[in-house]
Formats: C-alpha cells, sequence, structure tokens
C-alpha cells in the first residue's frame, strides 16, 4: 500500500469525523492512557511544547492539563486542525497547518516535542527527526508514542485478526472509510520495531535513548533527549 503525503493526507482529512470515537473504541479506551503518560512526560519540560501530527488536538490537550505555558498544534490536514476547534479556544494552544518533515520554526525554540501516532505516516522518517531534533531546545525532551507489532507470538495471532478485520470493519461501519484502517494495519506491520527506531533517533543526535512497551506492545512509547 503507498505512502504517500497526498494518499495519507485525503485518508485523515476523511475520517476526521470519527477519528477519536475510532481510536476509543478501537482501542477499548486505552488510548487515553497511552496520551497521558506522554503528557505525565512533558509536564516539566520548558516551554513552548510542539506537538506534531496532532489530529484533532487528541494529545495536545493531555498535555496542556499538564503543562498550561504554551503550545504549538502542527498538522498538515487543515480538516483535522479544524474539526477538532472547539477543544483549543480558551487555552494556549496555538494551531499550526504545516508538514512534519519541513518545519516552520527556528533552531533551539521547543523545550518539550511529542509525536503521537504521526511518526509511521511520514515517508522520510530520517529528514523528520532531524528536523525535531533541530527546532527542541537543548536539554529538551522527545516524546513519541507509536503501534509496534507485539512479541507474545499467541498474542500476535489474535492482534493480526483484531487489525486485519476488526478495524476495517469497526473503520468503515463508523467513518464510510474501510481502507483509511486496511492502510493502518499495513503502516504498523511496515514500521521498523523499537531496537531499529532507538538506533535511528542515536544516529540523529539524541541521547538517553528509552522505549517501553505498553499494552502487551501494541504501542511503543520512547523518549530521547538532546543534550
Ligand atoms: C493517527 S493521527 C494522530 C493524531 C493525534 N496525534 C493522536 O494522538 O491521536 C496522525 C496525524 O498525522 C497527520 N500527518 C500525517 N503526515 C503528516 C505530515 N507529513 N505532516 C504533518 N501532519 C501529518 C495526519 O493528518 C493525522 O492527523
Amino acid at each position: 500500500m503507498k505512502k504517500d503525503k497526498k494518499f495519507i493526507k485525503e485518508k485523515f482529512d476523511k475520517i476526521v469525523r470519527r477519528y477519536d470515537l475510532v481510536n476509543l473504541i478501537g482501542s477499548l479506551g486505552q488510548d487515553k492512557l497511552w496520551r497521558r503518560k506522554v503528557a505525565e512526560i512533558l509536564k516539566a519540560s520548558k516551554p513552548p511544547i510542539l506537538d506534531l501530527c496532532c489530529g484533532p488536538y487528541t494529545l495536545s490537550v493531555e498535555i496542556f492539563k499538564k503543562n498550561s505555558h504554551s503550545l504549538f498544534a502542527l498538522d498538515f490536514s487543515f480538516s483535522m486542525l479544524y474539526y477538532g476547534k472547539r477543544r483549543i479556544l480558551n487555552n494556549s494552544i496555538y494551531p499550526v497547518c504545516g508538514d512534519a518533515e519541513v518545519l516552520p520554526f527556528k533552531g533551539n525554540t521547543f523545550g518539550g516535542i511529542s509525536i503521537a501516532f504521526g511518526l509511521r505516516n511520514l515517508p522520510n522518517m530520517e529528514k523528520a527527526l532531524n528536523e525535531f531534533y533541530r527546532v527542541l531546545k537543548f536539554e529538551g525532551t522527545l516524546v513519541i508514542l507509536e503501534f509496534s507489532w507485539p512479541r507474545n507470538r499467541i498474542f500476535q495471532k489474535i492482534y493480526k485478526i483484531y487489525l486485519d478485520k476488526y478495524m476495517p470493519i469497526l473503520g468503515s461501519v463508523l467513518t464510510g472509510d474501510k481502507s483509511a484502517y486496511l492502510y493502518l494495519a499495513d503502516s504498523i506491520k511496515k514500521f521498523p520495531p523499537p531496537e531499529e527506531i532507538k538506533e535511528i533517533l542515536l544516529e540523529t543526535g539524541f541521547k538517553k535513548v528509552k522505549y517501553e512497551f505498553l499494552t502487551m506492545g501494541i504501542v511503543t512509547l520512547y523518549t530521547a533527549y538532546k543534550v
């Protein structure tokens, strides 16, 4: 399945109205807990914070609850930013419509950067990570939340059915776009394992890179620092 920006943007534009609902039902509410972990890590980061591939600000608002200085939320889908706008009306979350691979910010700007379920969608991950490194301040933290393939062999079989059959049906019923959820399954299977992501982060220049498996390893939380 192709992974070009036009295709990906069209998919997200199409599912925007039910995006959070599919996540909530599909993950049985686990997705809220995953995002809260990211917010907890960024609680002490110096402002401003940058939430990349923010969608309808699903993670941005969780971060803002813990670190309420100023937060920039970037996505290339205007529909996502527009649809989620009611969530950011009364606080200092500043939406930015832009590409995570070419960030419109000067170097050493952000005390913390987050990206939840976005890295997998970027065609040139290395280029994007270099950009994240560039705009992060010294002593700043990068937190990545991303799907991963579980390690347990029995659970792998159940997870495969969940991804290949259940999620496309759920996605199709709720959003009318089955192909977006076929793409989800395909992109998760093709995404490099955490050991490889850790190596890439180190090669980019990040230090103290760590990762933690969440919910039987279907999601991995990475932390990395610019020191
Ligand atoms: C799976 S959603 C994640 C949304 C949110 N971070 C969350 O926690 O649910 C991925 C988002 O990444 C955005 N995206 C994909 N590629 C992008 C790119 N190159 N630049 C900026 N945003 C991108 C999509 O528009 C979509 O809103």
